[in-house]
């Protein structure tokens, strides 16, 4: 059987995800910091699907904590699917913003999926098998509209993904960036924002469903509102030939005139 790590898995996407590869027979360690709702939902899914279920209750901003994951991902039986899953938003402009939350969001958004991410591959290439799937956004393309860092963290494991999965595909590891749009989770509520408020949500069942379509497919890349594939195929192929022919001598257009 196979066993999967989710972060974030006491609510909202991560929780589905744990309900999704419990469906599918994996084994599950589920990760983030309310220990009571983890043990619920483990109790619930050892239950219903005869799977182990360990919980690990960890603040991921906590250095000393994340390490314990960390820890996990590098021992003990091996960890097939990694889900860099735990989140959150922080709203609002990045003038004034509090430098103190800054750097909680960076290190729950950027830090902990990087460094848990560091230490899944080593198994997972000696083995010649595994997944990571990131959960990123559809913000990363929308910064003018999600003005802070948000955004930006987001854009970070989005390219994160896509270098992962440049590097691991060819040693059988499989990477997955998925770029949910506006999901009707707590994560709004939790960021200040009045979730009425918000057009077009989408259920986090279907969200999540439609995640494991583009996985079962070994896309590098999902998104799960998008409905014509073209436009991501048109942005990608604008990104890979943008830089071709770059360096050397500046442009034409960055010489001054005599
Ligand atoms: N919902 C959306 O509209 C949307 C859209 C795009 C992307 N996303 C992304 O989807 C992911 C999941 O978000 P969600 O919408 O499901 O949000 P959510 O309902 O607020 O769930 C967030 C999860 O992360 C955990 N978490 C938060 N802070 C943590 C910390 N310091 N250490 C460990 N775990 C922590 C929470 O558990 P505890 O509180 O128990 O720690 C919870 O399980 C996030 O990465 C988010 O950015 C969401």
């Amino acid at each position: 059987m196979p066993t999967t790590l989710i972060t974030g898995a006491s609510t909202g996407i991560g929780a589905v995800y744990a309900r999704r590869f419990a469906a599918r027979g994996h084994n599950l360690v589920l990760v983030a910091r309310s220990a009571e709702k983890l043990g619920d939902l483990g109790a619930e899914l050892r239950a219903a699907h005869d799977i182990s279920v360990e919980i690990i209750a960890a603040d991921l901003t906590d250095p000393a904590q994340l390490a314990t994951v960390e820890a996990r991902l590098r021992s003990g039986d091996a960890i097939d699917v990694l889900v860099n899953n735990a989140g959150a938003a922080l709203l609002g402009p990045f003038a004034g913003a509090d430098p103190a939350r800054m750097a909680q969001l960076l290190s729950l958004n950027v830090t902990a999926p990087t460094l848990l991410a560091s230490a899944a591959v080593g198994g997972m290439v000696k083995r010649g098998s595994g997944a990571i799937i990131n959960i990123g956004s559809v913000v990363s393309f929308m910064p003018a509209v999600f003005p802070g860092i948000y955004a930006a963290t987001k854009a970070y494991l989005l390219t994160f993904s896509q270098g992962l999965a440049a590097e691991l595909g060819p040693k059988g590891v499989y990477v997955q960036a998925v770029l949910p749009a506006a999901t009707r989770t707590d994560i709004w509520t939790k960021a200040g924002a009045d979730l009425a408020k918000i057009p077009n949500l989408m259920e986090v069942d279907d969200l999540v469903d439609a995640a494991l379509i583009g996985f079962d497919r070994r896309e590098t890349v999902t998104i799960p509102p998008l409905g014509d594939a073209g436009l991501w195929d048109a942005f990608e192929t604008a990104r890979a030939i943008l830089p071709s022919g770059l360096g050397g001598a500046p442009a034409e257009r960055y010489r001054r005139s005599a």
